[in-house]
């Protein structure tokens, strides 16, 4: 197996130091869609809870806290990552992408506007995990096949739009991103 990076290093002895006292408050420096903060919170918080409770950015939705359901998903230099299953102490040193960040200069993600263009939505609980896992799939492939998109969102649960609408939501994303 190979050895941890000093990254990774690091980030163990974050996580353990913060487990053996769960009253200790961490100072934690978050870079959140391009922005530095700094917030003094619960070294046992997750990320989910240090975004909504501490930073305010409640698009990041709770779902079912056991990495079961993807609503908590956000990106983590560029990768979607269960919020619920992560430290915020963990989350340092990473770029993190929230829904609150997925808009491109002040103009809605071509994810987002075939979202709406095709009413891929119902209550919404879901969708900003879709949102994000359907953007690092398009980031990484760009004109992905249907196959790949389930495949890719086969970790986000929606118990409202039955799938049909978001897959072709995600498939007309592709589509438009290239006339972009
Ligand atoms: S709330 Fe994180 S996977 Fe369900
Ligand atoms: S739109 Fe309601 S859970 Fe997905």
């Amino acid at each position: 197996m190979a050895s941890p990076t000093s990254s990774e290093t690091g980030k163990m002895k974050r996580r353990s130091f913060y487990m053996q006292d769960a009253s200790r408050k961490a100072l934690l420096r978050l870079r959140v869609n391009g922005e530095i903060s700094e917030v003094a919170t619960e070294g046992t918080k997750t990320l989910l809870e240090v975004l909504r409770e501490d930073l305010g950015l409640t698009g990041t939705k709770h779902g079912c806290e056991l990495g079961e359901c993807g609503t908590c998903t956000v990106l983590m230099d560029g990768e979607p990552v269960l919020s619920c299953l992560v430290l915020g102490a963990e989350a340092e040193d990473v770029d993190i992408v929230t829904i609150e960040g997925l808009m491109q200069g002040g103009q809605p993600h071509p994810l987002q506007k075939a979202f709406a263009d095709l009413g891929a939505t119902q209550c919404g609980y879901c969708i900003p995990g879709f949102l994000l896992t359907a953007k690092a799939l398009l980031d990484s492939n760009p004109h992905p096949s249907r196959d790949e998109i389930r495949e890719a969102l086969s970790g986000n649960l929606c118990r409202c739009t039955g799938y049909t609408k978001i897959l072709e939501a995600v498939e007309l994303a592709a589509r438009n991103q290239e006339v972009v």
